[in-house]
């Protein structure tokens, strides 16, 4: 009984319910219930990830309004107020680390700025600023401005980036050898270097090296069918909820997507075949996936990254782009 039970549920999963509206007003539900769960609320935090998260997104403003072509001198005083005092408040509860430092290299450069400029320094807001980046070291700058020239630019982006992009294709046939786990390490090394809202980073790229939790992962997905067997490593690429505030709930997607994008570009520039995987199926599979890959609630599933060595020759499909003229508007 309890079988036939079983039956007719994945009967509904797989083809009735998730069809109609209602299948998708209920996935939006889900996705409104869980970013409503874990997001934060200005200077409230449920969490410390949300807690790093206002964090990176108010010092990124001060760095970011540092990098204008005429800051406004003394810019920023009540935002600068508040990220002392929660600053202060986070130390209290954690120890210093590589986001607390640095948001001091950046309110240390903030000074500068301004004494450059001949801004009085001797006030109390910046008495206040100087007390708390008082004692750190700053042999590495990890906050604040940093200067690029035109020239040395040049010299990194001499690159044949059009022949480069042209030729990645999603593989969906690897090589049989092992993918070592250093090189997809590489690889995510090298995506980190995505755009990000806010700087905020909210990525994560779970990657996976058992076969038998790769195939029941791929089951779940099921865009694999043909070449489940050919995959190596796969990877779900997932972002963090509680790094994002109201009126954010879509940024979870878009700054998911480029970091998966980046991450798959640097699977092409390392050689190594990749496939995204799209996880667009309802939440109740977004729970198994979840539960099979020890994902935790608050994270959501962007999208699997089925990845292996490339064999010396294959096969890919054309996968013909549109024309310049249908993409382009030029107003
Ligand atoms: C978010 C996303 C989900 C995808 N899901 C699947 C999938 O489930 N199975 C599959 O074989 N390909 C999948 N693809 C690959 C696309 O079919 C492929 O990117 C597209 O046809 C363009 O081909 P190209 O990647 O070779 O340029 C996915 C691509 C993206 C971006």
């Amino acid at each position: 009984m309890s079988n036939l039970i079983q039956k007719l549920k994945s009967k509904i999963d797989a083809l009735l319910f998730w069809q109609t509206p209602i299948g998708e007003i209920l996935n939006k539900i889900y996705d409104l219930r869980l970013f409503y769960k874990y997001s934060f609320k200005k200077e409230k935090f449920k969490s410390k990830n949300s807690h790093k998260a206002y964090l990176t997104k108010q010092y990124h403003i001060i760095e970011k309004g540092m990098a204008l072509p005429n800051p406004r001198l003394g810019f920023g005083v009540a935002k600068i107020e508040t990220l002392i005092k929660l600053s202060k408040s986070y130390l209290a509860q954690f120890p210093e680390d590589e986001l607390t430092l640095a948001i001091k290299s950046c309110l240390k450069e903030y000074i500068l700025f301004n004494k450059t400029n001949n801004v009085d320094i001797t006030t109390p807001f910046y008495k206040n600023i100087e007390n708390f980046i008082h004692g750190t070291d700053y042999s590495k700058n990890t906050g604040g401005v940093r200067n690029v020239s035109k020239l040395d630019l040049a010299k990194k982006t001499n690159i044949d980036y059009a022949s480069f992009a042209k030729s990645r294709f999603s593989i969906r046939d690897f090589d049989k050898s092992d993918l070592k786990i250093s090189q997809i390490i590489k690889a995510v090394d090298i995506a980190k270097h995505a755009p990000s809202v806010c700087n905020r980073q909210s990525w994560k790229a779970n990657i996976y090296t058992e076969k038998k939790q790769i195939l029941n992962l791929l089951k779940i997905q099921g865009g694999n069918n043909g070449f489940t067997e050919s995959i190596n490593k796969l990877i779900i690429v997932t972002t963090d909820t509680k790094s994002f505030t109201i009126m954010e709930s879509n940024q979870v997607y878009i700054d998911g997507g480029i970091f998966s994008m980046s991450l798959i570009l640097a699977l092409h520039s390392l050689e190594i075949g990749a496939c995204c995987l799209n996880t667009c199926f309802p939440f109740t599979k977004e729970k198994k996936v979840k539960s099979i890959g020890e994902i935790p609630e608050n994270e959501r599933l962007i999208m699997m990254i089925g990845i292996g060595n490339l064999k010396d020759n294959y096969k890919v499909a054309i996968s013909s782009k549109k024309k310049i003229e249908e993409i382009i508007k030029i107003s």
